[in-house]
């Protein structure tokens, strides 16, 4: 017998239609709490569409692959923030908004959080310019809630299990930054943002995760 937790309808059409975004420094364990979250909220009759950020699309999988590959060492930081812009763009009309407008509860594994955090800085990058390609990209459709999963950057950069991409190979100075940039974000605009500690077991943020969703849905009923 499949477990089905009824959730109270009022919160069920308060999540139809919003959009979450998971984020956060590498090895937080975004990835699996997002396909955790999914599934929860899918086995409790609300559906959802679950998309990693870049890719998902097959054309935002192949801007992924130029992104990441190593050999890629020239790639100036405006054409590295225009590329997961395009990317983005390419998911959010092909994926994001004929879900959300079908109903779905969208959750992306990153977003334009992510480019505030990574590329802010970059060659002058201000978060203004990145907000503004963002709005461009997304036609203005930003998430409903943020959630950062944050952990010290000793500890996310040590479960990196696979050889680096060219992102993660970045000095441990940048990752600090990136994890502050985060919470800088987070304490910016307290009503779109929530900060989870992630160095915990997978249950353990699993349920804050949960409750935050619950209480999106509570908020938008
Ligand atoms: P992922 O491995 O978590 O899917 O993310 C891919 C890499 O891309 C990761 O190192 C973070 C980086 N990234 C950025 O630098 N800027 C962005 O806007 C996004 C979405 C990801």
């Amino acid at each position: 017998m499949t477990r089905r937790m009824n959730l109270d309808s009022r919160i069920v059409s308060g999540l139809a239609g919003a959009f979450v975004v998971l984020d956060g420094p590498e090895g937080c364990g975004k990835t699996t709490q997002a396909r955790r979250l999914a599934e929860r909220l899918a086995s409790a009759g609300v559906a959802c569409a679950l998309v990693r950020d870049p890719g998902s699309t097959r054309i935002g999988e192949q801007i992924r692959r130029i992104l990441l590959e190593p050999e890629h060492r020239e790639m100036a930081m405006r054409c590295e923030m225009l590329l997961y812009m395009a990317a983005r763009a390419q998911m959010t009309s092909e994926l994001i908004r004929p879900a959300l407008q079908a109903g779905k509860l969208v959750i992306c594994d990153r977003f334009i959080s992510s480019t505030l955090a990574y590329q802010l800085g970059g060659e002058g990058l201000t978060a203004a310019e990145i907000r503004a390609v963002g709005d461009v990209a997304t036609g203005g459709r930003w998430p409903d809630l943020t959630i950062i999963l944050d952990m010290p950057v000793e500890a996310s950069l040590a479960r990196l299990q696979r050889s680096r991409d060219r992102i993660e190979q970045r000095g441990d100075e940048y990752h600090r930054r990136v994890r502050q940039n985060y919470l800088d974000q987070a304490a910016a605009d307290p009503a779109g943002y929530r900060v989870i500690a992630a160095d915990r077991t997978v249950d353990d943020v699993h349920a804050s995760i949960w409750a935050e969703v619950m209480a999106l849905g509570a908020r938008r009923s």
